[in-house]
């Protein structure tokens, strides 16, 4: 057996944990994640390494107490789920509640969902991070806008998992019809109670919701940027499926997926990440596909139980972790889907820029092979009419004040 190589960890003064280098970089970016890593470096080898003599005690608690001292003080963020007695929202809560930027977490579902809200966020209240945790219960009755008060009022995220998930032979566009009833009802509340929060819609079907809710919030003198379609699994697929095709870490492989969340609408740029652009041209058509299909591959295995839910939360937790990251200070660059100009259309999944603000640009496109300039064509045709179906829905209604 070949001997273990023990690879060198550095612990983050912010989190108490121990990284690798790959990971300071993959979590800072390239940059400021080189500076933490030799900073950190340089702080525990400076006694040893010094060789003079011992500096003054007063100095030395004053160089500690530096070294120690976070650049800025944490903010307190409050995050809610809706729908997060679901099969995505229980995951994603877990997961919420384990992010050191998540100091609050409200748990907001109806009283039919499998498990009360109130328990699972009883059982999450027991885990040992300073998060505290508070269930809310609605019945299917209720208008959220008249019971989220104490849940929303304060939040800088709410993730919305709330909503039907498809049954085989159904595209997620046949959800609309309700979904969309669903959303706007949560879109409203957040409008009322926390109208500065990032919004964040796992609802599908994304492509139409996020126009129609991003076109009621703007309906309402309110930034339509703070209403994104969370596309991340898309992407995790991609990193997924070209670490397996290539026997890379899928964890340093970062394909931007572009377009929409659907079918067609999915184009994930393989030619823009180093390790998927050494794959050859004509395995990417195939390769470019299983990205479209993987959803219907998970319902269709689910068999009429559901769509993806512990990969969505995963993916889930990327963007709210992200987001919570960007908002203290942080920047973070992922997918997402949101209202743009990139394009000849009004919305559309590109890079953006996570900040202090929540969406704070929206990055070009970047190069295109061949073969996604092709496929860019037909990913606008059938955006086209998905997002036509959610700007006429904006234009139907309004959001309660
Ligand atoms: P689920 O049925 O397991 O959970 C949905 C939860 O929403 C339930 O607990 C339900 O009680 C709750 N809910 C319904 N109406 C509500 C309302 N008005 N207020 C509050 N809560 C309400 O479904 P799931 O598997 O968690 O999927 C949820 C949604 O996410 C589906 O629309 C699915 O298509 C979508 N989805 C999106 C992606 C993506 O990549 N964006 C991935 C997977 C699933
Ligand atoms: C997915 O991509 O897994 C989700 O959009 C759920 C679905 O219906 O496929």
């Amino acid at each position: 057996m070949a001997p273990r190589t023990k690879v060198e960890k550095r612990m983050d003064g912010e989190t108490g944990v121990k990284y690798t280098q790959e990971e300071f970089l993959d979590y800072y970016g390239k940059k400021k994640g080189a500076r933490v890593w030799d900073a950190i470096g340089r702080q525990a080898a400076a006694p040893a390494s010094t060789g003079k003599k011992d500096p003054a005690p007063k100095a030395k608690a004053k160089a500690k107490a530096k070294a120690k001292a976070p650049s800025k003080p944490r903010k307190e963020l409050k995050v809610c789920v809706c729908g997060g007695a679901g099969g995505i929202g229980q995951p994603l809560c877990m997961q919420m509640a384990l992010d050191p930027n998540c100091s609050e977490l409200s748990v907001y579902d109806l009283d039919i969902a499998m498990v009360p809200p109130m328990g699972v966020a009883a059982d999450l209240s027991h885990i040992e991070t300073k998060c505290k945790v508070t269930g809310y219960v609605a019945s299917k009755d209720d208008k959220p806008i008249d019971k989220m008060e104490a849940c929303l009022t304060g939040c800088s995220l709410v993730l919305i998992p709330a909503g039907l998930p498809r049954k085989p032979g159904m595209t997620r566009d046949d959800l609309f019809g309700i979904n969309a009833g669903i959303a706007k009802g949560l879109v409203e509340a957040c409008a009322k109670f926390c109208p500065d929060a990032v919004v964040a819609l796992i609802v599908n079907p994304v492509n139409s919701i996020v126009p129609a809710m991003a076109a009621l919030y703007e309906k309402k003198g309110l930034n339509p940027l703070n209403i994104l379609g969370v596309t991340t699994l898309d992407c995790v697929r991609a990193n997924k499926f070209v670490g397996e095709m290539t026997g890379k870490n899928a964890k340093f492989i970062n394909i931007p997926v572009i377009g929409g969340h659907a079918g067609a609408t999915i184009l994930p740029l393989f030619s823009q990440d180093k390790t998927a652009a050494t794959i050859d041209a004509e395995k990417i058509p195939d390769l470019d596909e299983k990205v479209q299909n993987a959803g219907t591959v998970v319902v269709d295995a689910k068999g009429g139980k559901g769509s993806a839910t512990l990969s969505m939360a995963y993916a889930g937790a990327r963007m709210g972790s992200s987001i919570l990251a960007g908002l203290q200070g942080r920047r973070r660059v992922e997918c997402a889907y949101v209202k743009s100009d990139l394009t000849d259309l009004p919305y559309f999944s590109s890079k953006v820029v996570l900040g202090e603000k929540g969406v704070t640009k929206v990055l070009p496109i970047g190069d295109l092979s061949e073969h996604e300039t092709k496929r860019l064509e037909a990913v606008k045709t059938t955006l086209k009419a998905e997002i036509d179906t959610g700007l006429a829905y904006a234009e139907k209604n309004s959001l309660a004040d």
